[in-house]
């Protein structure tokens, strides 16, 4: 997705280090190892082990250009050295793999287990959270992180069936929603918040990314870039947030609002490439319709 977009900002070529923090079926590590032939390097990861599998396949003809490993980008800091790559790729979100795949628990488009780990050695499974977390826990779930309005509704609902029987698929929570929704073309819209919602809970998004963002930008050299691209509004706002401060020339006390009189001034520690998001071109939308919510953002270390 935005590959060529992708490509025009990290800019790979031989002779560097590059990052790919979530290489799925690795369709831009490929790209990255192919563009920064012959010498380029590439340190990959993804936290799912699916993924780790297709990836080492695909990208087994580059053999001793790359090492791969199955982490949460998150903790890559411990792997990659400082100020050691040219660029750096996250990748936001699930890949179609796991959306389609019913037996990963991802979607309400296909039948499974209500599961929703990316990483399937981890133990909060989207199951435990619908069948176990109070009618309140669930209802802020869905609102912060689906920003569903139908949060406590759907909240409610979910107590009431399971006191008569065990939520254990995606179809069964889906028929759940839909009768208990009001009617309308809303529905596959309010579907996929609660499931967004659940999926960012189980993975622990929000915290991970913010981590993941720093480690990343802890990777670049000098003039090095940080690529991000997102899928819905909650991950866009944390990027731009991350980036924003990091092309600032000041700092502010930890939790103080930004005004004026609390600035301290300080260098910029990287330039915003990207002040609107890039989004993928009409032809990439009418081929890949998961592609038209995608932004991507880019930041240059100074
Ligand atoms: C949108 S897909 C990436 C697709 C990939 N860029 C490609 O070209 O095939 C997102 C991938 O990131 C992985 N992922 C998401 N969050 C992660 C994290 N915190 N650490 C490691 N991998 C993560 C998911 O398991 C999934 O395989």
């Amino acid at each position: 997705m935005l590959l060529a977009e992708v490509l025009a900002s990290l800019r790979p070529r031989a002779g560097k280090a590059f990052f790919d923090g979530t290489c799925g079926g690795a369709g831009h590590s490929v790209a990255m190892l192919r563009e920064s032939s012959p010498t380029g390097f590439l340190y990959a990861c993804d936290q799912d082990g699916d993924a780790i599998a297709a990836a080492t396949e695909r990208i087994a003809p580059y053999a001793g250009r790359f090492e791969l490993r199955r982490m949460n980008f998150a903790d890559a800091a411990e792997w990659v050295p400082p100020a050691s790559c040219a660029g750096a790729l996250i990748d936001c979100g699930i890949s179609s793999f796991q959306i389609d795949h019913g037996p990963r628990g991802f979607s309400f488009q296909a039948d499974g287990p209500l599961d929703s780990r990316m990483d399937q050695r981890s133990e909060l499974t989207a199951g435990e959270i619908v069948n176990g977390w109070s009618v309140e826990e669930l209802a802020n779930v869905f609102w912060e992180l689906g920003e569903e309005r139908e949060s406590r509704r759907i909240a409610r609902a979910i107590e009431a069936e399971r006191k008569m029987r065990k939520i254990e698929t995606t179809r069964q929570l889906a028929g759940l929603i839909e009768r208990v929704c009001p009617r309308g073309d809303q529905l596959p819209g309010r579907l996929a918040r609660v499931f967004q919602a659940l999926r960012m809970t189980v993975n622990r998004e929000v915290e991970v990314l913010r981590r993941g963002l720093a480690a990343a930008f802890g990777f670049l050299e000098p003039g090095g870039r940080l690529a991000v691209i997102s899928f819905h509004s909650i991950e866009d706002r944390l990027i731009k947030e991350f980036m924003r401060e990091q092309a600032r020339t000041y700092d502010l006390p930890p939790g103080e609002p930004d005004l004026p009189h609390l600035r301290r001034d300080r260098p910029a520690r990287a330039r915003d490439l990207t002040r609107k998001p890039i989004s993928p071109t009409a032809e990439e939308i009418a081929a890949n319709p998961r592609a038209r919510s995608a932004h991507l953002r880019v930041i240059e270390r100074i």
